[in-house]
């Protein structure tokens, strides 16, 4: 199998197969119950605060965020389908949910507006210039106000490594399969990942890179963005059952705060 990985692979996967091979991690309302939970343990919330879910994907996150009183949320990501997936979820059951169709570098959302930012589901290492993770922590810190406070949750690198899988496969229910075979090279994985549907045929055959940190390497993309007091939780995993759910099983969450302005 042939590894190369498209650089722009990130501005074109994240479509409607995206929410079924991913499904197992993202469209299952236990697991996000559980990481909303954990953000609202994290941070000093209140129902009138400004939240930036940033790639926040299909809004999930502020989904359930709105449904649990938070009526300032907005949601960002590039994927035009994912955004149009959550503007109708979020009209469906009313919320007040902005939903705003940017790339998280340049997102065009004024600056000190928001209390906190996150950023879920490992949303960070997809462009592999070194630079491009900076500049979305730069931008976090820009559109937080003084004090506010951004978290960002992405898989454990050092999990990853310690029980590195090159191949796995599971199916979605009887009609389709999802095979991904994977080589490490340093501090990046890159996946090929072929979904067969019996009644469609081939449904993606596409290969991604994706950094990978552990505590010292988020730690440092924090503080080298400016943001004080940082906390790294480690082990996190919001799956019920152990097993290979791609990047979703051993997560870190880092909090960082903006240091107010002199
Ligand atoms: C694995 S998904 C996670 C989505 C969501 N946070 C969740 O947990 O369900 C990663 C998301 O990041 C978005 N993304 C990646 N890079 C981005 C960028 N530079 N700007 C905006 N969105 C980006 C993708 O479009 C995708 O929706």
């Amino acid at each position: 199998m042939s590894m190369k990985a498209d650089p722009d692979w990130w501005q074109s996967m994240f479509d409607e197969v995206y929410l079924l091979t991913d499904a197992r991690s993202v469209c299952d309302e236990e697991i996000t119950h559980r990481e909303v939970d954990l953000v609202c343990e994290l941070l000093p919330m209140s129902a009138g605060h400004k939240i930036l879910d940033l790639c926040g994907g299909h809004g999930r996150h502020s989904l359930e965020l709105c449904a649990r009183g938070f009526t300032g949320c907005t949601l960002l990501d590039y994927s035009e389908f994912l955004i149009d997936h959550a503007r109708r979820s979020a009209a469906e059951c009313n919320y007040p949910m902005a939903c705003i169709r940017a790339d998280a570098r340049s997102t065009g959302v004024s600056s000190d507006s928001f209390d906190h930012v996150l950023i879920m589901g490992n949303s960070l290492g997809y462009i592999l210039e070194p630079k491009a993770d900076r500049e979305i922590l730069a931008e976090a810190k820009r559109v937080l106000r003084s004090d506010g406070w951004l978290l960002v949750d992405v898989t454990d690198g050092t999990a990853v490594k310690d029980s590195f899988n090159p191949t796995a496969w599971h199916e979605i229910g009887t009609d389709t399969v999802v095979c991904r075979q994977r080589r490490l090279e340093g501090d990046t994985l890159y996946a090929r990942e072929v979904v067969l549907s019996k009644e469609k045929g081939l449904i993606r055959d596409c290969t991604y890179g994706i950094r990978l940190y552990d505590a010292q390497t988020v730690n440092a993309l924090l503080e080298d963005a400016g943001f004080r007091r940082i906390k790294i939780h480690t082990d996190f995993s919001p799956h019920r059952y152990e097993g290979d759910y791609g990047f979703m099983n051993h997560r870190m969450i880092a909090a960082g705060q903006k240091p107010q302005m002199p």
